[in-house]
């Protein structure tokens, strides 16, 4: 019995998670974000898969930035940057609450999208190499306790994966206030500098101003934090 529930429990978290899915997508459709007629999108030649549209394959030179904030917590820096309808944002949130909190930021905006999914795996699935001009994870799961330290994501695979989605000039930044965290981010990204001399790593104290961003309901809660901005330069 408790497996019967346990199973139907996540049966139907998953179903949840493919019509929000799928309920972004159509938006996406009717508000014209693709650039391409509707029946361009069922097209196999654009590659577009109704699962997870490769986005990064039909979003033709409409948006001069594609913006990708993962963890978006209660959606500011969605709603500062999707105020410029030259930027496609697209926000990552796993927890309904602030999933809910983005969404309503920016309902109504054409050129922001914001998926209940886990971005650090779906953003792979959206976009294709030297299409997104910014990743931004803002104040992590730090996953402080040691026996949860395997969850952090931001490690050397993860990152030189994100980098390869980065258009030249773009770049990763990310703001934590966990020390050991930090520490963990930034060899991971010096390490990658190291293999790869198209990127620059950049680290100091996260002012959002610096980078044309809004203070996000952590970074005000934590008063601060410090960052690495890895930048691909060629
Ligand atoms: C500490 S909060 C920071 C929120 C926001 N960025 C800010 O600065 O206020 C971390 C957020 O990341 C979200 N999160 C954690 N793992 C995620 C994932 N795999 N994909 C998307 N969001 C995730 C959490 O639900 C949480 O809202």
């Amino acid at each position: 019995m408790r497996f019967l529930k346990k199973y139907s429990y996540l049966l139907s978290s998953y179903v949840r998670a493919k019509i929000n899915f799928l309920a972004a997508y159509f938006k996406a459709r009717w508000c014209g974000v693709f650039g391409y007629s509707r029946k361009c999108l069922y097209s196999k030649k654009f590659g577009v898969s109704v699962a997870y549209p490769r986005w990064g394959a039909v979003v033709p030179h409409k948006f001069s930035s594609v913006m990708v904030d993962i963890g978006s917590g209660h959606g500011e820096i969605v709603e500062y940057l999707s105020r410029d309808s030259k930027n496609l944002v697209i926000g990552f949130e796993v927890r309904s609450r602030y999933f809910k909190k983005t969404l309503n930021k920016v309902k109504n905006r054409p050129n922001a999208f914001v998926f209940k999914d886990n971005g650090y795996e779906k953003i792979f699935w959206l976009f294709r190499p030297l299409f997104v001009s910014r990743i931004i994870v803002m104040f992590p799961d730090p996953w402080p306790k040691a026996r949860h330290a395997k969850r952090r994501v931001l490690r050397s695979l993860w990152l030189s994966r994100a980098t390869l989605l980065l258009k030249l000039g773009g770049d990763i930044l990310i703001a934590t206030d966990h020390k050991e965290y930090f520490t963990e981010i930034n060899a991971s990204a010096l390490s990658l500098a190291q293999q790869n001399s198209g990127l620059k790593i950049e680290t100091g104290r996260y002012e959002p101003s610096r980078f044309g961003l809004v203070p996000t309901h952590y970074y005000t809660k934590m008063g601060g934090g410090n960052f690495v901005r890895i930048v691909r330069m060629g």
